[in-house]
């Protein structure tokens, strides 16, 4: 058994198989602390001893126990939001008390799974978000439609795979998304509810942060590119690229950040695991900065460009989320407490099967060339392996990460391993795509 400062060795579990989850995977083999590390239920791209072959963990924890009882794990690390916003963490700690879990109760993660209830929390706390007005039905939204300003977003209130949120820039096509959602029922339960909200202006940034139920860590901030084609154009999806750090958010929006969103949230919901918090930036001003989104979990793809800049082993900051006894130096800049990092920058880019996120092809045969510098590493996610080969199963496929010492410089190694990736893969070349602009200029 492997030992760490007089600590046993941990058995650990990750559940989800995207590429946030394999980035996790990454960085927990790599911990002194783990002596086994299994993915359920993984992806391609994760050997085979590591993987879980059963169907991922949603809303249904009884096998998931049982797992943890027959193979003796010590800990579970929940990387999607659906197990947690349907109470996994409550459901295993009230089977296994000792058992940790990386992740918040079901309580706090209504902060993701319901967007009306972050919005009673962002509203009680006087926080500044986007002002929006609930609907509970088709008549009633219709009747405030007129009321509200243009462009208008309009969420679903519950989970919806990334694809609740929609802008609109005249009232026909706010009217014609709300007659979907209430009598297509396109987001099914998930759209019982609806937010219609003011479209907050500004740059986006993500920032996460570690908690352990009374103190706040914060991890580089990243930016995401959500949407599929280079210069912002082309259908929402759940991320085609990210970068860390990015530089929107400055020491005085993170002090006040800390002090006026993490502390009061911290507070109220004595929350643990991790929070993702999606932010508008307005202006250089410390308070312009506005609350577009909370998450329970860490972000796809930021995560893959965040973790490698982070110092230390980020297995011990997962448990510390959790309490346990471990100890790391913090970083403490004008009262913001951080996890140690590295100088440097990440670079991210997600290599997607053509036409996602609408119709695409599954089953693409991949290959991948070995990387050429130790720099830059392949994360998997809707990819699958049969015989040492390699086949996608879902619309992002895989992950080109990489460090460099500046942006520029990790940038560079992306794009030169995409160029020999494009290579490898000619004879399927037309069934691909990524954004050749992640990163650039900024
Ligand atoms: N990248 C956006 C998210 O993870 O929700």
């Amino acid at each position: 058994m492997k030992k760490q400062n007089g600590l046993p060795g941990m058995r650990v579990l990750i559940l989800g198989g995207g590429g946030r989850e394999h980035a996790l995977y990454h960085r927990i083999v790599q911990s002194p602390l783990a002596e086994k590390v299994f993915v359920w239920p993984g992806n391609g791209l994760i050997p085979a001893e590591d993987r879980v072959d059963k169907p991922a963990i949603t809303t249904d924890f009884t096998d998931l126990v049982g797992f943890l009882r027959e193979h003796s794990i010590d800990c579970t690390v929940v990387g999607n939001e659906t197990p947690l916003v349907h109470g996994v963490r409550d459901f295993i700690k009230s089977h296994m008390p000792a058992h940790w879990v990386f992740g918040p109760n079901k309580y706090a993660a209504q902060l993701e799974g319901s967007k009306a209830f972050a919005v009673e929390f962002l509203r009680a706390e006087k926080i500044p978000h986007g002002e929006s007005v609930l609907a509970t039905s088709l008549e009633e939204a219709l009747k405030t439609l007129p009321k509200q300003e243009l462009p208008l977003v309009i969420k679903a209130d519950g989970l919806a795979a990334g694809k609740g949120v929609s802008i609109h820039h005249d009232f026909s096509s706010a009217q014609k998304q709300l007659e979907r959602i209430f009598n297509e029922k396109i987001f099914g339960d998930a759209g019982k509810r609806v937010l219609l909200q003011r479209f907050l202006k500004g740059h986006e940034a993500s920032l996460f942060a570690l908690c352990n139920g009374t103190v706040a860590l914060l991890l580089p901030v990243a930016r995401d590119y959500k949407r599929a084609l280079d210069g912002d154009a082309g259908d929402n999806t759940g991320g085609m690229g990210a970068y860390a750090p990015a530089g929107h958010l400055s020491e005085a929006h993170k002090a006040f950040i800390a002090d006026k969103i993490i502390a009061p949230l911290l507070r109220h919901f004595q929350y643990r695991g991790l929070l993702y918090i999606g932010l508008m930036v307005g202006s250089e001003r410390a308070d312009d900065v506005a609350v577009v989104e909370f998450n329970c979990r860490f972000g796809d793809p930021e995560t893959q460009s965040v973790l490698p800049l982070l110092e230390g082993d980020v297995l011990e900051y997962l448990l510390w989320c959790d309490g346990y006894p471990v100890q790391f130096p913090i970083l403490e800049q004008n009262g913001v407490r951080y996890v140690p990092y590295r100088r440097g920058a990440v670079v991210n880019v997600v290599i997607a099967a053509r036409g996602y996120p609408a119709d695409f092809a599954r089953g693409i045969p991949l290959f991948f060339p070995e990387t050429n510098s130790k720099d830059t590493h392949i994360i998997g996610a809707g990819i699958e392996e049969r015989d040492g080969r390699y086949f996608s199963t879902a619309g992002r496929i895989a992950n080109v990460v990489a460090y460099g010492k500046s942006i520029e410089k990790a940038r560079e190694l992306v794009y030169g391993y995409l160029r020999r990736f494009q290579e490898a893969n000619a004879n399927c070349a037309d069934q691909l795509y990524w954004r050749s602009d992640i990163a650039q200029n900024l």
